[in-house]
């Protein structure tokens, strides 16, 4: 049975997983890079900044949970480009010719285009579709391994209030951010359907593990 996964997913002690203002010199807005700077800090993160090195620790362990079974990603459209990505014919994504994604990719959007292919494995797909609807095509696409669901928050509180997530990692960062996306207004009493772990670690964030209760 394949699932579907969030991982590596960090917000501000607030409840904000991007900041106001997102711009081609500012993806995650007034936020910068504070809300993934523990990731960016572990050998699993460093390569992202284009680093070497970094901690082996907790963080890491968590972190590296990203990438292994996970055979499709669904994203946001936001998460793609920019405000106005959809006017530029040429956008391919933030990351380049060879995103790190390597596997087909969904991105949600009311304005598809044609897929593409990039370098490395990974297809940017467009869909116009419901959330239920996007991960069939996904499921589809993963043969048989999971489904991650990249962000950002408009998309992961989508999937959530469907209820199509079957195992989520959060990273609550110490920060007020204000202002930005908030991931969980409308998901009163989400935790109910979960199994909810938490972890602390000393690089001051809160690890939070949600696994989808036996129905
Ligand atoms: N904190 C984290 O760990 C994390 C992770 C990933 C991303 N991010 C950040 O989060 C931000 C983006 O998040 P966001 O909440 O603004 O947006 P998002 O979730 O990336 O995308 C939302 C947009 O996707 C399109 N969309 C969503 N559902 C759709 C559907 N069912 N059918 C068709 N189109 C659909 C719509 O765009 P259109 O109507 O324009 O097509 C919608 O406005 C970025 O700053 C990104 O860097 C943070």
């Amino acid at each position: 049975m394949t699932r579907t996964r969030i991982h590596n997913f960090s917000i501000s002690l607030d409840g904000f997983a991007t900041g106001e203002g997102q711009a081609l010199e500012a993806p995650f807005g007034h936020a910068g890079h504070r809300l993934h700077a523990w990731m960016i800090a572990t050998r699993f993160g460093a390569p992202i900044l284009g680093h070497t090195g970094g901690t082996a620790g907790v963080d890491d362990a968590f972190a590296q949970q990203h990438e292994p079974r996970i055979g499709a990603e669904i994203m946001g459209a936001n998460k793609f480009g920019p405000p106005g990505w959809q006017d530029d014919a040429g956008w391919k994504g933030w990351w380049g010719p060879k995103p790190p994604f390597h596997t087909p990719t969904f991105v949600l959007t009311h304005r598809p285009r044609p897929s593409i292919e990039m370098e490395g494995g990974t297809t940017f797909h467009f869909l116009d579709a419901a959330p239920a609807e996007a991960l069939d095509a996904a499921r589809e696409a993963a043969r048989g391994a999971d489904v991650r669901i990249g962000g950002g928050p408009t998309v992961v509180r989508d999937f959530l209030a469907a209820g199509l997530v079957d195992h989520m990692h959060v990273v609550q960062v110490p920060i007020l951010l204000g202002r930005g996306v908030r991931v969980w207004d409308g998901l009163e009493g989400l935790e109910a359907n979960y199994d909810v772990e938490v972890v602390s670690v000393p690089s001051g964030v809160t690890h939070l593990t949600f696994d989808r209760k036996p129905s």
